[in-house]
């Protein structure tokens, strides 16, 4: 399990997180919802040891990630997908996927990881030898998550995977975060701005506002509540 406990983050002198704590069951799917520059990328890069941590912690299944390094938590089972993907545009898509499993010395194990991603993301397999760039950003997206799945993480943090995407498109993201979550178990914390989507498929969310957790629910709760969906929502 994901527990945070008053998590605060800064850039240099100023701090972005005022104090976060929230618990991830193991095998849910978790929403961070909440506008631009509510700190939702800032607690992804936060959990996932890329900025400052001030005050408070972080821990995955027991083991403190606060303190160590980004590469550290990678080995605890953690994958940050991030905003905006940041892929490797001059590479590969072969040569992306490899990145994700740049930790993996074992080539069989390895061959078996790109075949389950090549088998969930079919588009992946037919372009093995295509340069990233030339890729549309639904594409781009899948080879974001298929990059972190090259690490059979535990714990997947997908930072607002809808950037850029048309709504078909992204229903079809959401089914795959949906379907991974279902075929390992793997658990997954969904930073988005589309909070109609997200609800549907989430568990439990978390609401940030100028980085503080303004409310915190089951999906139900929260979309049920017409008074939490007029103030937080947008809905
Ligand atoms: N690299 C950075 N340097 C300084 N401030 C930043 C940086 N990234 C984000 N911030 C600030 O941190 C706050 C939270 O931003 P962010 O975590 O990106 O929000 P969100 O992902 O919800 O849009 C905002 O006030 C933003 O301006
Ligand atoms: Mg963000």
């Amino acid at each position: 399990m994901l527990n945070i406990e008053n998590l605060h983050a800064a850039y240099g002198p100023v701090e972005a997180l005022h104090g976060i704590t929230m618990q991830v069951q193991p095998g849910s799917i978790v929403g961070v919802l909440g506008a631009n520059g509510s700190g939702k990328t800032t607690l992804f890069k936060a959990i996932a040891g890329l900025v400052r941590v001030t005050e408070g912690s972080a821990a995955f299944n027991g083991v403190v990630l606060t303190n160590q390094s980004a590469q550290a938590i990678v080995k605890q089972g953690v994958s940050l997908v991030p905003q905006g993907r940041m892929l490797f545009p001059e590479m590969t898509v072969l040569e992306n996927l490899e990145m994700g499993a740049y930790l993996l010395n074992d080539r069989t194990e390895f061959a078996k990881r790109l075949d389950a991603v090549q088998t969930m993301f079919p588009i992946l397999k037919e372009r093995t030898h295509q340069m990233v760039a030339l890729m549309s950003g639904g594409e781009q997206q899948m080879l974001a998550i298929g990059r972190a799945l090259m690490g059979q993480p535990d714990l997947i943090l997908l930072d607002e995977p809808s950037i850029g995407l048309a709504p078909k498109i992204f229903d079809q993201i959401l089914a795959t975060a949906k379907a991974i979550n279902a075929r390992r178990q793997t658990t997954i914390v969904i930073a988005e701005q589309n909070v109609r989507k997200i609800l549907k498929i989430v568990d439990h969310a978390y609401v940030l506002e100028s980085g503080k957790i303004a409310i915190s629910g089951t999906a139900e709760q929260l979309a049920g509540d017409e008074s939490i969906r007029r103030a937080y929502l947008g809905l």
